[in-house]
């Protein structure tokens, strides 16, 4: 249980003295502050860092979200990490990372305060119609021996309700304002990584159907009405039926009935 009033301070060598990770956080890089955790990563991936590679940032100036949006980074009270990732392959195990990250989070959102997490397609945490935590992914070399993926976390811990900006204070939500105590973020952060090494290991080379269907039972999205925004201002309207093999969002158009595979896009919950 990592439910404390964060007694340990929140330092590079705590978090390493809490791994039992194999190769996850074995290199691990804190900064007071950081434009993004994954600029960083992606840098170091550039200039050789190794695999399991770890950045994380008390504070970011330049925190981004999915689909180009911000994501709030104060200092001092949240999760903000990137994890490097090689021998990524290819095909269905990459479309699945960031899905099996989301599904990595909740569950240590679920361990650490016995919360009852949910999430929705792609890779968002959300607590009731709260968000608590995002992920980015991003890659570099693709295709090459070289390729790298960076997955970014931003999980919100001991931020109060009160403290998010106006425009998230009905959305966004933290582990302290739902479980009404703060958390130890060392001790978050070596779960989480430990939780996201098992979820990879049981990934590679392909996603095994337990693990899809575990993804699917958390999934809030499967079997509601939703808009999808696409890009260039399109949308669609339908039934989220499924997910696919390479970790898709299949919707049954309104209307028209087409089964329409969904790759990247906004959903939007109708009801
Ligand atoms: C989303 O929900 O839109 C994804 C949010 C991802 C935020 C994290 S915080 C750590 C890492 N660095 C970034 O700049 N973004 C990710």
């Amino acid at each position: 249980m990592a439910a404390a009033a964060e007694p340990r301070p929140f330092t590079a060598d705590a978090i390493q003295g809490l791994l039992r990770t194999r190769a996850l956080g074995r290199e691990l890089h804190l900064h007071p502050r950081l434009a993004s955790t994954n600029t960083t990563a992606l840098a170091l991936a550039a200039s050789g860092a190794p695999h399991g590679t770890v950045v994380v940032a008390e504070e970011q100036t330049a925190g981004r979200g999915r689909l180009g949006r911000v994501w709030h980074s104060p200092a001092g009270e949240n999760l903000y990490c990137s994890i490097l990732l090689r021998e990524v392959g290819s095909g269905a195990w990459l479309s699945w990372l960031p899905l099996m990250t989301g599904l990595a989070v909740l569950k240590t959102v679920h361990a650490a305060a016995g919360l009852q997490p949910s999430l929705k397609w792609p890779n968002d945490v959300f607590i009731g119609s709260r968000k608590i935590a995002g992920v980015l992914g991003e890659s570099a070399g693709l295709g090459t021996p070289d390729a790298v993926v960076v997955v970014g976390i931003g999980l919100n811990v001991n931020i109060g309700r009160e403290s998010f900006p106006t425009e998230l204070r009905a959305i966004a939500t933290s582990l302290a304002a739902e479980a009404g105590c703060r958390f130890d973020r060392a001790e978050l952060l070596a779960s989480l990584l430990l939780e996201l090494e098992a979820c990879y290991t049981a990934v590679t080379p392909e996603v095994p159907a337990a693990l899809r269907e575990e993804y699917g039972a958390y999934c809030s999205t499967l079997g509601r009405q939703v808009r999808v925004s696409l890009a260039e201002d399109r949308t669609i309207e339908g039934r989220a039926e499924a997910i696919t093999e390479d970790g898709a969002l299949r919707v049954i158009e309104s209307g028209s009935g087409r089964a329409l595979t969904i790759r990247t896009g906004d959903i939007l919950y109708l009801r």
